[in-house]
């Protein structure tokens, strides 16, 4: 088992193939203590020391006056409210007369093998040899407040999800104002802190910066995990590069409202904390009912930032996504989005299936507009019924055309939202969140559907069923196009409003599930403007998400670098597009939009009919490359040997197949430079005794292998690396297919 309770030293510790976590319980009043979280430990003898219980005068019993010496720098491993500790609180309630302090103790433990559920939440999961479950009971003794603090030690990866559960015992009804989902108290060391932010079109770019004195964090109130911050912070020591140093992650399964913030404080200690905002959240807890907060990813790499990656890629390939389409190869798909907006019909639709038929593609992907009166982005969210004049004889018509011309069929829905001009406002305006006598904010001229109703939300599933009835619907892309303001809902009383934000988000994992239950088969692909609610929460529900509306190959580059820290790239929703791109205008060359697309999950959005020859010969090769490397991509391991995020000048990733046989290299020059020698780029991941042919593919000839290749040792390769040629001209991508000779 991967936990063990230690009952002399009263200490538990967890462990992960290379990391270990401890905690401790204090004798006299039962405080909960962090002892260690990193590299794992072989034994544990003396640790309770670290709890550092023998220096006076911070000890309460031997010095009560001067208790909140101790309770301002005891690292607490979930900490309490208003007695005495001023660094940041997990939580914190209101009673019904008005008081919030909560202060925890230890009751109970178990030690579980397997994984529970979270009831209506995401989460990991794992069997009984796989994962190993402790769940400790504390509890408040003056409110009767119980909080059940869980950590779940994965047995092959470097993982601990953890999160927590809070019962009222108490008698009476109170309200939860705040309830993080983790706490990490760390001993003083200079770290840096790793966050990702972006904007529409420019999602997880990184920023690495010192965490100084005070507060450092990133937050979502948009009601969505959001396009500007990503609930995911690190704690990275000095030296931490891709392949050395120190790295603490924390990553949220959640789909809204969050904060993750890491604070040192007077003494240098650090405490780290992720959970919902308590910004906009309250929850009223009638006695004897609880509260799940959701789940916290956290993971420890002595060996940099690849080493983080790697466990969050592998945490989420075989113990996050549940989709039957995680280990397949995705059907090519082709969006019209920005092949034709919402100007189509059905000749329109059927002349890009047709061509893009005979090019190899094997999926048409119906995006917005094609319901209700939806001619432009000014209407009908909500009115779900086929819009005939566009499609005439309706979807099953369209739908067993494109199925006859060999393609399956996708479409797009935005389940969440509803158009102040639709049929659905008029019948029920009150379904919207709004704040009586306010008039909500509008966005995208639309408003977002109080989806934390049952009778929202079976309204809404209901349509979304008739039509994926009416035709052989194999894929949808869930998109939503706006956050969340104004936030009232025309449902709840008064101290239930609190509520809102984190009902929505209950609200729209529950339609999923609904949908994926009635459709067992279907390949979701979530969406928020792009890539604004890619997050581990949404994962549990579809296997892919549309990284960003931006589909410039350029900036694609620093967008799947920062997507790939945390994600695999068979999660990564990427298309080829024309140029000039729709979003910057830039031109790149056809195969480099081709080699960044293949590293996602792989696709077109343009007018196949409107390409020339010259693209359209391309298309076949590109295709043929998905289908020969795809199974490497989807289901290798994932290593970056160069940042351009960092260097602004080229890109380079690694994937790499099982015992280090194959791999493929991804190479961007942005921007050509006269007068510069080839680059030499260290590889990794392949074995050292070991001779590589090294082969440069071909994305736009009939044969992908035709170079006749360098015979280089894994070793050369790792340790010397692998001679780049400069190429000539701008945005110039290369691909190389390693394999053992
Ligand atoms: C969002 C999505 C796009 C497209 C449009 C349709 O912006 O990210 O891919 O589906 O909505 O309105």
């Amino acid at each position: 088992m991967s936990i063990q309770y230690l009952e002399k030293e009263r200490i538990f510790c967890l462990h992960t193939p290379n990391t270990s976590y401890l905690l401790g319980i204090v004798a006299q009043e039962g405080f909960l203590g962090h002892l260690y979280y990193g590299k794992r430990l072989l034994d544990v003898s003396g640790a309770q020391y670290l709890l550092r219980l023998e220096e006076s005068p911070f000890v309460p019993e031997k010095n009560d006056r001067d208790r909140s010496s101790f309770m301002d720098c005891f690292p607490f491993e979930y900490s309490s409210h208003g007695v005495g500790d001023f660094r940041e609180s997990c939580i914190k309630i209101r009673t019904a007369k008005g008081h919030a302090a909560v202060n925890l103790v230890y009751v109970s433990h178990e030690i579980k093998k397997g994984k529970g559920k979270l009831a209506g939440l995401p989460a990991t999961f794992g069997n009984e040899g796989e994962v190993t479950t402790l769940v400790i009971t504390c509890t408040d003794p003056v409110t009767k407040l119980n909080v059940e603090l869980s950590y779940s030690a994965f047995e092959n990866v470097d993982v601990i999800a953890r999160s927590v559960k809070v019962i009222n015992t108490s008698g009476e009804a109170l309200w939860l104002e705040k309830v993080m989902s983790a706490c990490l108290d760390l001993e003083a060391r200079e770290y840096d802190v790793l966050t990702l932010h972006g904007s529409w079109a420019r999602e997880r770019h990184m920023e690495r910066r010192p965490l100084g004195y005070g507060k450092t964090g990133v937050s979502s109130l948009r009601g969505e995990s959001s396009h500007q911050e990503h609930p995911f912070i690190a704690l990275l020591s000095k030296n931490a590069s891709q392949t050395e140093g120190e790295v603490y992650g924390l990553h949220f399964a959640y789909s809204g409202n969050f904060l993750a913030q890491a604070q040192r404080s007077q003494f240098g200690q650090i405490r780290v904390v992720m959970g919902i905002s308590p910004e906009e959240f309250s929850w009223k807890l009638e006695s004897c009912e609880s509260f799940q907060a959701p789940e916290v990813l956290l993971t420890y790499s002595a060996k940099g930032l690849g080493g983080m990656s790697r466990s969050y890629h592998d945490l989420y390939r075989n113990h996050l996504i549940r989709s039957p389409w995680l280990h397949k190869k995705r059907p090519i798909l082709i969006n019209n989005w920005e092949a034709t907006y919402f100007d189509f019909n059905a000749e329109k639709i059927l002349n890009i299936a047709k061509e893009s038929a005979k090019l190899g593609i094997e999926m048409l992907v119906l995006d917005d507009g094609w319901f209700g009166n939806r001619f432009d982005d000014n209407r009908s969210l909500g009115d779900w019924q086929v819009n005939e004049s566009k499609l005439p004889g309706g979807l099953g018509k369209l739908v067993s055309e494109i199925n006859a011309l060999g393609l399956k069929f996708g479409i797009w829905f935005e389940p969440e939202m509803i158009s102040p001009e639709s049929k659905l406002f008029e019948e029920h305006p009150d379904w919207a969140i709004q704040i009586p006598a306010r008039r909500p904010c509008r966005a995208r001229n639309q408003y977002v559907l109080d989806v934390g109703r049952k009778e929202v939300r079976d309204y809404i599933l209901k349509q979304m069923f008739v039509v994926l009835h009416s035709a052989n619907v194999e894929y949808v892309k869930w998109d939503m196009n706006r956050p969340l303001t104004d936030i009232g809902s025309a449902a709840l009383p008064a101290d239930r409003q609190g509520e809102i934000s984190h009902r929505f988000v209950l609200g729209t994992y529950e339609m999923q599930e609904c949908l994926l239950q009635e459709f067992p088969n279907l390949l979701l692909e979530n969406c928020s403007g792009g890539g604004g609610r890619f997050d581990p929460g949404m994962l549990y529900y579809s296997p892919q998400i549309w990284c960003s509306d931006d589909t410039d190959a350029v900036e694609r580059l620093a967008i799947q670098e920062g997507t790939a820290l945390l994600y695999p790239l068979c999660s990564m929703g990427a298309h080829v597009s024309v140029c000039p791109n729709h979003t910057v205008g830039r031109s790149t060359p056809f195969a480099t939009r081709a080699m960044v697309a293949l590293a996602g999950t792989f696709g077109y959005e343009l007018d196949v009919t409107k390409l020339s020859d010259a693209e359209k010969e391309e298309i076949p090769s590109q295709i043929r490359a998905y289908h020969a490397f795809h199974d490497l991509i989807r289901e290798g391991t994932y290593y970056r040997n160069a940042s351009y995020q960092e260097n602004h000048d080229y890109d380079c990733f690694q994937v790499v197949g099982k015992g280090g046989k194959r791999s493929l290299v991804f190479f961007t020059q942005v921007l050509a430079t006269p007068n510069e020698h080839s680059r030499c780029i260290r590889l990794q991941g392949l074995r050292e005794n070991v001779k590589y042919k090294v082969i440069q593919v071909n994305l736009n000839k009939k044969e992908l292998l035709t170079d006749a290749g360098k015979v280089v040792s894994g070793s050369i390769l790792m340790n010397a690396g692998m001679i780049v040629e400069r190429p000539w001209g701008d945005f110039q991508g290369r691909l190389y297919w390693l394999e053992e000779c």
